[in-house]
């Protein structure tokens, strides 16, 4: 096996997905490590969870800072790392687009909707109140404009009748524990690079017929409506 691409994760807060990836990388045939986490908040409850995993935890406070003496000083700590891969994981902080040109095709972002539908914040009410039946998540590419990189992986989780925003997002959360690390193992295995503003798959293993997905196993069902919309879910 080469050796497993560095890994620094991102964060500002809760941490679940940074556990997520964590643990995942446990795995000594993931073919990823994760070397560091870094928060721009000292409040953020993902550094202990990090400290806790024994993974090296740092703050870099972003406020009072201008953004690019941030971005500066988190390179640096990239640097220092010798990270190879990026991982924003519920950071809430805009990055300067000099930064994410630098690390662009290395740095990705897990986002709660099936993009490009509903870009921003409050994904699961703007779900709820447009009314969709499938919501999920996307891990892609970071490019300079918010929420609108390369698509890399997609899980889809169906809307229940039933649902309030709390609920779904706990469904679509569920999902997102699943799918990022896979697409952290795809990004790096050399399964999937950003080309000329487009993600380029070089491996087809995992595809299913239908197009380029790549959806993580199906949650178990929870609610009566649940266990009839997964007879649909591929
Ligand atoms: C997740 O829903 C993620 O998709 C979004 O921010 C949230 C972070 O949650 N970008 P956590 O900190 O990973 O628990």
């Amino acid at each position: 096996m080469s050796p497993r691409k560095r890994v620094v994760i991102l964060i500002s807060g809760r941490g679940s997905n940074m556990a997520a990836l964590i643990d995942a990388a446990k795995s000594p045939d993931f073919p990823a490590e994760i070397v560091g986490v870094i928060s721009n908040r000292a409040d953020a409850k993902g550094l202990a969870i990090a400290a806790a995993k024994g993974i090296d935890a740092s703050v870099i406070p972003s406020k009072g800072v201008s953004r690019e003496d941030h971005d500066a000083a988190i390179d640096r700590a990239l640097a220092a790392a010798k990270a190879d891969i990026v991982c924003l994981a519920g950071y809430l902080k805009l990055l300067t687009d000099g930064f994410v040109t630098k690390w662009q095709g290395r740095m990705i972002n897990i986002h709660p909707a099936l993009l490009p539908l509903f870009k921003g914040l409050n994904t699961h009410e703007r779900a709820i109140e447009a009314g969709v039946r499938i919501h999920g998540c996307t891990v892609h590419f970071v490019t300079p404009q918010m929420d609108d990189g390369p698509i890399i992986a997609q899980s889809a989780v169906p809307v229940l009748i039933s649902d309030d925003a709390e609920m779904l997002g706990a469904r679509v959360l569920a999902s997102e524990h699943r799918l990022y690390p896979l697409a952290l193992a795809m990004l790096a295995a050399g399964k999937v690079t950003m080309e000329a503003g487009r993600a380029v798959f070089s491996d087809f293993a995992d595809e299913p017929a239908s197009g380029r997905v790549i959806s993580a196993p199906a949650p178990r069902p929870q609610h009566p409506d649940m266990e009839s919309l997964a007879r649909f879910t591929p």
